[in-house]
C-alpha cells in the first residue's frame, strides 16, 4: 500500500534510501567500547572458530555477489582459503568439506531453495554452518549452527538493494571477528577498517544525494538496449550486480566482465556509443588503478560511451570518460558499499522510465523457494 511505502513510489527507491540506516544497524552493538568485535547470535565458540581451516560462501543472485566481494576481505584478513560457490552448483560437485570447513550461506530472505539444500548437504557432511540473514527465524538460520543477522529491515521489493549492502558489511564483520579470533593484532589494518566501517552510512547517503547525475544519465541512455560493466578486485562483484539489477529491473541485455578480462573477449562486443561503466578502484592500489585507467582508453578508443566511478580527487581517467561519477575516499575492500548504490539507481530510474513495474519484475519472485 501507498503508506508501506513511505510516500515513495516504489519499495525498491525507498529501501535505496535506507542503506544508510541499514548499513548502521548491521554494524550497531556489535562493538565493544574497547573497539573490539563481538557478535552475540555466534554460537561458534572461539576454538571451534580456530579450528577452520577453509570457509565455502554459498548463495544465489545478488547475495552471491556479496559472497564475491566478502572472498577479498576474508582472505585478506583471515588467510583462511575462501571460495564463493552458487548455491544450485556446490550440492551436485560433490564438494571437499569437513569438520573444519565453515560454509557461509548468505540469504536476505532465507527461504531459498537452492541455498537450504546446500546447507543441509554441508551439515550432513559435518561441515559447520554460519548463514547471514535478514529474516529473523526463516528456516535457513534455524537450520545454521550459527547466524549473523543484517538488520536491514523487511526488504518487499523483488530485486535486493539494501539487502545486498548489509550482507556485505555482515561479511565483514565475520571477517574481522575471525581475525581478532586467531589473534589479529589489533592497532593495525583491522581497527582502521573498523574505524571506516563507521564512516560508511553517511557516504553512502552522499551517493543518494547526488542520485540526480545518474537519473539524467538513465534519462539520456534509455533507449539503449545494451550495457557493459568492468571492474577489478572488489570492483568485479559490483560489476556483475549492476548489470544484475539492469537485467532484473530494465530487461535489457547487460553484462559485467572482470577487467582483466576484456582482451579475451569483451572487447569484441564494444561498438560506438555502447555505454560501459567502469569501477575504478582506489588510486591507494595504484597497480590496479593504472590497469584500469589503460582499459577504460582501450575501449573509448573504439567508440564506448565510458561512465567512469572513481574516488575523489582521481582525476587520471577525467580525460577518457564520457561521465565521471566521484565515490567518496573508502578502503578499497569496502568501495563496494559505495559504489553499488549509482548502479542501483541507475537500473531503478531506467526501469522507470521504460514503464516497468520496479518491484515486481516480470517472471521474478522475491524469493525462489523451488529448485
Ligand atoms: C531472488 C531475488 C534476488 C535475490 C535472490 C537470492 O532471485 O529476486 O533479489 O538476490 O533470490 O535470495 P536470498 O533471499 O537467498 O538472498
Amino acid at each position: 500500500t501507498a503508506a508501506e511505502k513511505g510516500g515513495y513510489d516504489w519499495f525498491m527507491t525507498k529501501e535505496i534510501e535506507e542503506q544508510p540506516k541499514a548499513v548502521a544497524d548491521t554494524l550497531l552493538g556489535r562493538m565493544t567500547t574497547d573497539g573490539r568485535l563481538q557478535l552475540d547470535e555466534m554460537r561458534l565458540s572461539d576454538d571451534e572458530l580456530r579450528e577452520i581451516d577453509k570457509i565455502i560462501i554459498i548463495a544465489c543472485g545478488t547475495a552471491s555477489y556479496a559472497g564475491l566481494v566478502a572472498k577479498y576481505a576474508i582472505e585478506h584478513w583471515t588467510r583462511i582459503p575462501c571460495e564463493v560457490e552458487l548455491a544450485s552448483e556446490f550440492r551436485y560437485r560433490d564438494p571437499i568439506i569437513d569438520r573444519s570447513t565453515l560454509v557461509v550461506a548468505i540469504s536476505q530472505s532465507g527461504e531459498t531453495m537452492d541455498t537450504l539444500m546446500a546447507i543441509r548437504y554441508a551439515r550432513q557432511q559435518r561441515a559447520r554452518v554460519l548463514s547471514i540473514c535478514n529474516t529473523n527465524g526463516s528456516t535457513i538460520p534455524r537450520e545454521s549452527d550459527a547466524v549473523i543477522y543484517t538488520h536491514a529491515g523487511p526488504e518487499v521489493a523483488v530485486a535486493s538493494t539494501k539487502g545486498f549492502l548489509s550482507q556485505v558489511v555482515a561479511c565483514y564483520l565475520l571477517g574481522l571477528y575471525l581475525a581478532q579470533v586467531k589473534g589479529a593484532k589489533y592497532g593495525d589494518e583491522i581497527t582502521h577498517i573498523i574505524d571506516e566501517l563507521h564512516e560508511i552510512p553517511a557516504k553512502v547517503q552522499r551517493m543518494l544525494d547526488e542520485a540526480e547525475q545518474v537519473k539524467k544519465l538513465a534519462a539520456e541512455l534509455v533507449d539503449r538496449r545494451s550495457f557493459l560493466f568492468l571492474g577489478r578486485h572488489v570492483g568485479f562483484p559490483v560489476a556483475l550486480e549492476g548489470a544484475l539489477k539492469l537485467k532484473e529491473l530494465a530487461y535489457v541485455h547487460a553484462e559485467g566482465f572482470a577487467a582483466g578480462e576484456l582482451k579475451h573477449g569483451p572487447i569484441a562486443l564494444v561498438e560506438q556509443g555502447l555505454p560501459m561503466f567502469v569501477v575504478v578502484p582506489p588510486r591507494a592500489r595504484d597497480q590496479l588503478q593504472e590497469k584500469i585507467v589503460s582499459n577504460i582508453q582501450e575501449v573509448r578508443a573504439r567508440g564506448a560511451y565510458t561512465i567512469v566511478l572513481v574516488e575523489d580527487g582521481d582525476d587520471t581517467v577525467v580525460p577518457f570518460s564520457d561521465v565521471v561519477i566521484r565515490l567518496p575516499k573508502v578502503p578499497t575492500l569496502l568501495q563496494p558499499l559505495v559504489a553499488t548504490v549509482p548502479l542501483q539507481i541507475f537500473a531503478c530510474e531506467l526501469a522507470e522510465l521504460l514503464g516497468h513495474d520496479v518491484d515486481q519484475p516480470r517472471n521474478l519472485a522475491k524469493s525462489v523457494t523451488v529448485e
